[in-house]
């Protein structure tokens, strides 16, 4: 079953090294505190079959056939994802937190990889349905910064770039703008936070977000 239930869905998005991963799992650290269950996933992946799809994306292997092609294949992902973890998870009434979803294929295959919106509109409802996060949490950063991140955090795991860290300067300025323009266009969705500030600074924007959106009218999970 493909359903939302009670559970809340937050999405985080942005460029390469904006800390996405960090935040999410400061936010869940808080939820958890809370006392509300709370499932952290990322795309693409998420499933055992989409961690597969993960490494053939990431390895550009896909990348000759076209971005149309990667985004049919981060959609196959994206099925198996909503269909065994997300929508499961939301239906026992879970928070979910995942690290990138359909915005990244927006932007990365649509806004910069030039996929014609009206492909990615189907391939969008096809994986997901109706599903739509409650809350995007875009967090906006100068490339340059992000990419520094990046590579050291590479450099640390003895990694090398992978297929979209490799592109160049140009095409990750279009993805801060991608993702901006995807946040003015769904405000009630989305919101931009500034990935510059300190880590702790940044955490505590989000919860503040999550509270006042979510929490503030509620009271705690059940005991
Ligand atoms: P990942 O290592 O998770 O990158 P990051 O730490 O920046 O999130 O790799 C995911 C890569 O896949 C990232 O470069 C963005 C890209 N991507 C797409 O191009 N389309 C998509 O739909 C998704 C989910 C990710």
């Amino acid at each position: 079953m493909r359903g939302h239930g009670n559970g809340r869905f937050i999405t985080f998005e942005g460029g390469e090294g904006v800390g996405k991963s960090t935040q999410l799992v400061r936010l869940a650290e808080h939820l958890r505190g809370l006392g509300f269950e709370t499932v952290t996933t990322r795309e693409p992946g998420g499933t055992p079959k989409a961690e597969t799809l993960r490494r053939i994306l990431l390895s550009g292997r896909v990348a000759p056939l076209g971005a149309l092609a990667e985004a049919a294949l981060f959609a196959a992902a994206r099925i198996d994802h909503v269909d065994k973890l997300i929508s499961p998870a939301l239906v026992r009434g879970a928070w979910v937190l995942c690290d990138r979803f359909f915005d990244s294929t927006r932007a990365y295959q649509g806004a910069r990889g030039g996929v014609e919106p009206g492909a990615l509109a189907l391939l969008e409802k096809a994986a997901v349905g109706d599903l739509k996060p409650d809350l995007t949490i875009i967090l906006d950063l100068p490339p340059q910064e992000g990419l520094a991140r990046a590579a050291i955090r590479r450099a640390s795991a003895g990694a090398r770039a992978d297929r979209f860290e490799a592109e160049g300067a140009r095409f990750h300025e279009g993805l801060r703008r991608a993702f901006l323009d995807i946040a003015a266009r769904e405000p009630e969705r989305c919101c931009v936070v500034n990935g510059a500030l300190p880590a702790d600074e940044v955490a505590r924007v989000i919860r503040q977000l999550v509270d006042a959106r979510f929490l503030d009218a509620e009271p705690a999970a059940a005991q």
